[in-house]
């Protein structure tokens, strides 16, 4: 069985099918993280709430995959492969700087994933879009305060120095997708019908993203003293350009 390529299906199912397999993975990540802060012994209101962001991922996944059905889809199964189920970064690390790798890269996710469900919600038409896309957007605004409430609460109990100094180095890889330059000439629009069912303009949809990553998201990571003097969210996305333009002059072989 394998997930089916952009140009199977129709926009509007590829999009929420697609959500179905990242809402399923973000339950799978969150229930690392939870495994992990439960060996670190942390508050037990952390631990309760993440494991509400558990069972709400698992909750988002099936909505999806409903929303992929009322878009038309078929019922068909979401293959999810193993390497989108486990936290990749930071594999060497002792479990409270993987908690602390994971739970920024949460914070981003999540902060990220507000505006664009406000935008979805904005364009959905009829109610039964509406009322799937409204429940997954008011949890994502619980998913984000945990997120930065656990930043804080590993950050009081690592210290802010240590935690600037692990990560600083981090940002452009935790920004990559949203501070990468793109051009938007070859983007496809969407019809109005396509928009009713929760779609955004991908113009749009990267504007969104990309302001909040700058000032949202970068700058409560400021805010909280945990970037280094100097770095800023212009100097992030100079790094994250650079990396981008050398990945693409020394591209990786193909493996398998
Ligand atoms: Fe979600
Ligand atoms: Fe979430």
């Amino acid at each position: 069985m394998r997930f089916p390529e952009p140009h199977e299906l129709p926009p509007e199912q590829y999009t929420w099918l697609r959500q179905a397999r990242t809402e399923y993975a973000a339950a799978a990540l969150c229930s690392e993280l939870l495994h992990w802060l439960h060996l670190l012994g942390v508050s037990p209101d952390t631990l309760q709430r993440c494991t509400r962001l558990v069972s709400d991922e698992v909750s988002h996944s099936l909505l999806s995959h409903e929303l992929y059905q009322l878009a038309g889809g078929e019922p068909r199964a979401v293959p999810t492969p193993p390497q989108l189920l486990t936290h990749a970064d930071d594999p060497d690390a002792s479990t409270v700087w993987r908690c602390v790798t994971a739970a920024a890269e949460l914070a981003i996710e999540e902060s990220v994933a507000l505006p664009v469900f406000a935008a979805r919600l904005d364009n959905a038409g009829p109610e039964d879009v509406r009322e799937r896309i409204a429940q997954i957007h008011r949890d994502e605004a619980f998913h984000r305060a945990f997120a930065w409430d656990l930043v804080d609460e590993l950050t009081e109990a690592l210290g802010v120095d240590a935690m600037r100094a692990w990560i600083t180095p981090r940002l452009p890889f935790w920004f990559r997708i949203y501070l990468r330059p793109r051009s938007l000439d070859h983007e496809p629009t969407y019809t109005d019908q396509q928009l009713a069912y929760g779609l955004i303009d991908r113009r749009q949809h990267w504007q969104l993203m990309q302001a909040c990553a700058r000032d949202v998201v970068f700058a409560r990571f400021v805010q909280r003293g945990l970037v280094e003097d100097g770095v800023t969210a212009d100097v992030v996305a100079a790094e994250v350009a650079r990396r981008a333009q050398d990945a693409a002059a020394h591209p990786t072989p193909a493996t398998g």
